[in-house]
């Protein structure tokens, strides 16, 4: 389960985000391309916005339910 604690400080501020202990399989980056981005140099994935209401919404869960290693949290600020 994410924690929210150790949150990489990237993340757009808002309830979804990705944890330290994201491995950089570009999963979510490819369930929701407009809201998970890489961050190429250092190796992991994070929140570059936060979804709207919708269809973004139903791919960052999507995204979050992929995540191999449970990075992604839904219980962000
Ligand atoms: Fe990382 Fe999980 Fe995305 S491992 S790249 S947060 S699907």
């Amino acid at each position: 389960m994410a924690d929210k604690n150790d949150a990489w400080p990237e993340n757009a501020k808002g309830k979804f985000y990705v944890d330290r202990t994201c491995i950089a399989c570009d999963a979510c980056c490819i369930a929701a391309p407009e809201n998970f981005k890489m961050n190429e140099d250092d190796g992991h994935a994070f929140l570059a916005k936060q979804p709207g209401s919708g269809p973004e919404e139903d791919q960052c869960r999507e995204a979050m339910e992929g995540c191999p290693v449970e990075a992604i949290g839904l219980d962000g600020e």
